[in-house]
């Protein structure tokens, strides 16, 4: 007979965790591991506690303005699912969007898509997104252009500052970029052990965004004219935005 085994809960691995990182025998290498199963482990939490609310996966009202993962960038009228408060709605997209199918007219997103992995994670939102929209509804997606940054990169780094001076003059990165490669490094792996956020995990341009949702069935996909109304105002710089309809 097979021995019953307890799960143990995910909070009280999270104590485990935390000893482990207090600890100075604990290495860097799995101190770096640790510090991303305690933030995904916090992010879950938020997730479960919804997910108890919606055990189907959707919520009981139908928004018909959206933003996924807006963090700190409030868009008046619409209604802001994120991983992390503050939000009108906890949620981890990667385990789908919790709505109903053709209920939405206008989703948003800037600067999520590439904090999710590529390409379980990236098809299965876009797919999610395709299925709560109305048809003719729309979707915008902003992420960081990594075609910029590559383009620039034959120009070194004696050209980089104006990309250091609007992405990264107010984070504690500077003294590390040296180069202009190192630069192009942050556009893949930005956020690489922060605290607060998930990192960088897939890089995006135009031609990438416009096939990933193109795939998923959207009819068409343009470049979207940056509009601060919606948009939050310091991402308009180095950023590639499409809007696919239904
Ligand atoms: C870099 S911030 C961008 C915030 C805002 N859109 C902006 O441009 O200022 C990325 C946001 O995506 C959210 N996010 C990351 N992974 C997520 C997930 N799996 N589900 C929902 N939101 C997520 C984060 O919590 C964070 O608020």
């Amino acid at each position: 007979m097979v021995p019953h085994r307890t799960l143990p809960s995910p909070d009280s691995l999270a104590e485990q965790i935390n000893a482990l990182l207090e600890d100075p025998a604990t290495t860097h290498g799995l101190s770096r591991a640790l510090r991303a199963t305690a933030k995904e482990i916090e992010l879950n939490r938020y997730h479960r506690a919804s997910s108890k609310a919606w055990p189907d996966g959707r919520i009981d009202t139908t928004p018909t303005e959206v933003q996924i993962g807006g963090g700190g960038h409030h868009i008046e009228g619409f209604f802001n699912i994120d991983a992390v408060p503050p939000a009108d709605l906890l949620w981890d997209v990667r385990e789908g969007i919790p709505l109903h199918d053709d209920t939405v007219q206008f989703l948003f997103s800037e600067h999520f898509l590439e904090h999710i992995d590529y390409p379980r994670s990236a098809k299965h939102y876009v797919r999610e997104a395709h299925r709560v929209l109305a048809t003719g509804g729309r979707i915008v997606t902003g992420v960081p252009d990594a075609a910029y940054a590559l383009n620039k990169y034959p120009a070194g780094v004696e050209q980089a500052d104006e990309v250091v001076e609007r992405w990264y003059a107010k984070r504690d990165c500077l003294g590390d970029i040296n180069t202009y490669l190192d630069l192009i490094n942050y556009v893949f792996r930005d956020q690489d052990d922060d605290p607060t956020y998930t990192p960088h995990h897939w890089a995006y341009d135009h031609e990438k965004l416009t096939q990933l949702f193109t795939e998923a069935g959207f009819r068409s996909v343009e470049p979207w004219p940056f509009d601060p109304a919606i948009a939050n105002p310091k991402r308009q710089w180095g950023s590639v935005y499409v809007v696919a309809t239904k």
